[in-house]
């Protein structure tokens, strides 16, 4: 591969896989996460119209996105989301629960076109990320 080609991002295709086979997977994330996490149902109450929900997920993916690619933020966000969580009630720990259940809906989606490739990419991302995070 010459160097001006893009490596290959697993991740990025997962997601557009993931946009072809069922859109936005937002309804998917949080009722597997209400459903496994009861109790984090009412930390979401006042969000009717599921904005936040919608918005919160999109900044994640953001963030998975610039740790695949550039690194020019996501660690940082993450670490001053965890202190701003932490003063609505979310403990930081609740982070890594969250990004399971974002990759569990993912795999749960993608069901056989799930690959060992898409699983060892998610994997190292979601590994690599919580150990930058715990290191800003
Ligand atoms: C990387 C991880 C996270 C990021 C980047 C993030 C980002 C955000 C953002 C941007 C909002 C505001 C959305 C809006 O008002 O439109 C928000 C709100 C919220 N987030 Fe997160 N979040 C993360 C993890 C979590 C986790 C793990 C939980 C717990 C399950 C959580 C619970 C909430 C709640 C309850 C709100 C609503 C707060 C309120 O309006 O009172 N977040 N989050």
């Amino acid at each position: 591969m010459s160097s001006v080609e893009k490596t290959p991002n697993m991740i990025e295709d997962c997601l557009e896989r993931i946009a072809t086979i069922h859109g936005d997977p937002t309804d998917l994330v949080y009722e597997r996460l209400f459903d496994k996490h009861p109790d984090m149902r009412e930390l979401f109450i006042l969000d009717r119209d599921n904005s936040v929900k919608g918005n919160m997920l999109a900044q994640v993916i953001e963030c998975f996105l610039d740790f695949t690619g550039d690194k020019h933020y996501a660690s940082s966000l993450i670490a001053t989301e965890k202190i701003n969580h932490d003063q609505i009630g979310v403990p930081p720990e609740t982070f890594e629960t969250f990004f399971t259940n974002v990759v569990d809906t993912f795999r749960h989606i993608l069901g056989n076109s799930w690959t060992a490739e898409d699983e060892a990419a998610w994997d190292n991302l979601i590994t690599e990320l919580n150990k930058s995070v715990a290191s800003q």
